[in-house]
């Protein structure tokens, strides 16, 4: 049976050594580091995730704004807003949540954030930074699953190491940090052929998949360290990963929960991107 990684418990250590480091900030300098996030729309579970972001954000003392916009912003109100944000010294970091409405393009809103301000690391002056292994930003939710493998004690030098997904805020740079981690990486996806022949092979396999269920103890090899990424809405209204937890449990060493595995995390490696933002300019 494995053993559960509890996201909930090493993102509290984290946050709470930022708590302190940004309390000893703002007695030396008077300053504290300040989050804008920005949600236009009415998608559900965005509300949700930028709801958590500004509450983490008070809880370690941050300075916080949020900017809820109706699903009628154009374009042009909502890059006005970024440049507006750009300019302010007392926002360090601004992440616009996505995805955005259909009508706004998502690659223009990620060009026009300042890379110095880009706490999600989605511009590509720092997703190229990442690439060379030269990083200002990890991206949140890769760094957050690094954390949680590093929590069991795992060296990944060596190590299998199979990502399930592809997309540009997970898969693709989940990839580069666990290669710098001098792991053997393999990148699946909805093309690949055989993906069992894969995923068996794995020691460390992550799943960002966003289907429900799809990776089950038959996949995985036994005593895996086993990273769901997923955030599933069963119609009973229950959440629940990419991975199958009953069959997956059984098989790995080492298995994350939704929720209360990799969605803490997530949040406590953008507040640590705040406040290396924060740092730069002081
Ligand atoms: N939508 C889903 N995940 C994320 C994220 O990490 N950042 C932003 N900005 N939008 C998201």
């Amino acid at each position: 049976m494995a053993q559960i990684i509890n996201g909930k418990l090493v993102s509290q250590n984290v946050r709470e050594a930022q708590k302190k480091e940004t309390e000893e900030l703002f007695q030396k300098y008077g300053k504290k580091p300040g989050l804008a996030v920005i949600i236009v729309g009415e998608d559900p579970a965005s509300k949700v995730y930028v709801a958590n972001k500004e509450k983490a954000c008070i809880e370690v003392g941050f300075y916080s704004e949020l900017y809820r916009m109706p699903e009628s912003t154009t374009i042009e109100e909502l890059l006005a807003l970024i440049d507006r944000l750009n300019k302010d010294d007392k926002i360090h970091g601004i992440l616009c949540q996505l995805p955005l409405p259909k009508h706004l393009d998502e690659e223009k809103v990620i060009l026009a954030i300042d890379p110095n301000k880009d706490v999600d690391a989605f511009h590509p002056v720092n997703t190229g930074k990442i690439m060379i292994g030269n990083h200002s930003f990890l991206p949140c939710t890769p760094a957050g699953v690094m954390k949680l493998i590093e929590s069991t004690g795992t060296d990944i030098s060596g190590k299998e190491c199979v990502v399930i997904g592809r997309s540009n805020i997970v898969g693709k740079p989940q990839a580069m940090l666990l290669l710098q981690a001098n792991g053997t990486v393999t990148i699946c996806h909805s093309r690949t052929k055989n993906l069992k022949e894969v995923t068996k092979r794995a020691d460390i396999l992550v799943v960002a998949i966003g289907k429900a269920d799809f990776v089950t103890g038959d996949m995985i090899k036994e005593g895996a360290i086993v990273i769901d990424v997923g955030m599933n809405r069963r119609q009973d209204g229950k959440l629940t990963g990419d991975v199958d937890f009953e069959s997956a449990e059984k098989v790995a060493s080492y298995i994350t929960p939704v929720p209360g595995g990799v969605g803490p995390m997530t949040i406590t490696m953008l507040l640590q991107n705040t406040l290396t933002a924060f740092k730069q300019t002081l």
